[in-house]
């Protein structure tokens, strides 16, 4: 029997459990309007959310996934075009490449920050490299900066990562999944695409309801991928939540410092622009801590195992074990403990305290 108290991993109902009256509201006047796709809350959330973010325009799609395709359609990359990704990454970053009919090709990650490492991604531009995704990964912003200086356009995966104020700047467009557990979320699947660049955003509004700009003539073989109107209603109302929920992550991030987390394990170096989406820490005796958090009935999980470059899918890549190796490393030692916003000191004090005692009985 597990320990009490349970702890989860992410406690998502205990964020919106205080809207739940007005997201009743919101999803019956969705209703008795009768409007379900391309009404006036996703137009309006659309502005919100480029204004929030500061860009021209964002465009809602159905998932984070579809948001990375549409943007490498409406760049044209296809057949016999590279594009450069993070192996340590949720596996729909290099699947959309695929899908977008071009090759994703993976470059090695900084081991402190999990990020895409520039000298790495540099060593793997060639004639046909025609765009970099770099991940803001368990929402900490990628070396924008250093990744822009190599030339190539950039598109942001921005799914874990909606509300840090480093992102959605640099890149032509960033993409945004509203899964329902991301720091900005959804009731249900839906996406966005966030682009710097008007006409770009303009292909991408088409391409997502079949290439078409009226409803009888059509451009381009697009797709169907909505953001639909009872999603973009609770967006709204979590819009409006975000920058509180993220500060709250960041002080939960803090807590775990002052806890002392940091001499059990790595944990995440603050950098004021991360909004937490996850706490994932790095030790070698990760199983063992995983292993204790799990008996004492406290959510974890250990991310991208085996990363993308071994998985099966993608063996037609040709990469083999240890192409990767700090990619490799970070997939077999990291182990994320519970943050959310609203997750308690108690809560965190005893999350430290199994970790903890895992570590000392793993040392002796
Ligand atoms: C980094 C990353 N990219 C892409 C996605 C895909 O988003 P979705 O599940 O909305 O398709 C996710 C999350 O699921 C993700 O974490």
């Amino acid at each position: 029997m597990p320990a009490v108290p349970q702890i989860p991993l992410v406690d998502v109902k205990a964020q919106y459990a205080p809207l739940i009256p007005e997201l009743k509201q919101r999803i019956a006047d969705v209703l008795d309007l009768g409007v379900f796709v391309f009404g006036p809350n996703v137009a309006a959330f659309e502005e919100e959310a480029a204004r929030y973010l500061g860009v021209p325009q964002t465009i809602g799609v159905g998932n984070g996934t579809d948001a990375i395709v549409l943007v490498l359609n409406a760049l044209e990359l296809g057949a016999g075009d590279e594009v450069i990704c993070p192996a340590f990454t949720f596996y729909a970053t290099a699947e959309a490449i695929v899908r977008a009919g071009a090759t994703p090709v993976f470059a090695d990650v900084d081991p402190h920050t999990l990020n895409l490492d520039p000298e790495s991604v540099a060593e793997r531009i060639t004639p046909r490299t025609k765009a970099i995704v770099p991940v803001h990964l368990f929402g900490r912003p990628a070396p924008l900066d250093e990744l822009a200086q190599l030339g190539l356009p950039i598109v942001e995966d921005a799914a874990q990562a909606f509300g840090s104020p480093a992102i959605a700047r640099t890149g032509v467009a960033s993409t945004f999944s509203f899964y329902p557990t991301k720091n900005l979320f959804g009731l249900g699947d839906g996406g966005l695409v966030a682009v710097t660049e008007e006409e770009l955003g303009e292909r991408v509004r088409m391409l997502r309801f079949h290439g078409s700009k009226a409803k009888k003539i059509f451009e381009y073989v697009g797709t169907n991928s909505r953001l639909d109107e009872i999603q973009a209603a609770a967006l709204r109302v979590f819009l409006r939540e975000l920058d509180g929920w993220n500060a709250a992550r960041r002080e939960a991030a803090e807590r775990y410092r002052e806890l002392g987390l940091g001499e059990l394990c790595e944990v995440p170096a603050d950098d004021p622009a991360h909004v937490y989406h996850l706490f994932v820490c790095r030790s070698p005796l990760s199983d063992a801590i995983r292993a204790a958090l799990s008996e004492a009935g406290i959510g974890n999980a250990q991310y991208y195992l085996p990363p993308l470059h071994l998985q099966p899918a993608l063996r037609f890549l040709g990469y083999r074990e240890g192409d990767l190796p700090e990619t490799e490393r970070a997939a077999a030692e990291n182990f994320s403990v519970p943050l959310w916003a609203g997750i308690t000191a108690e809560q965190q004090e005893r999350v430290v305290e199994v970790v903890r005692a895992a570590a000392a009985v793993a040392v002796h």
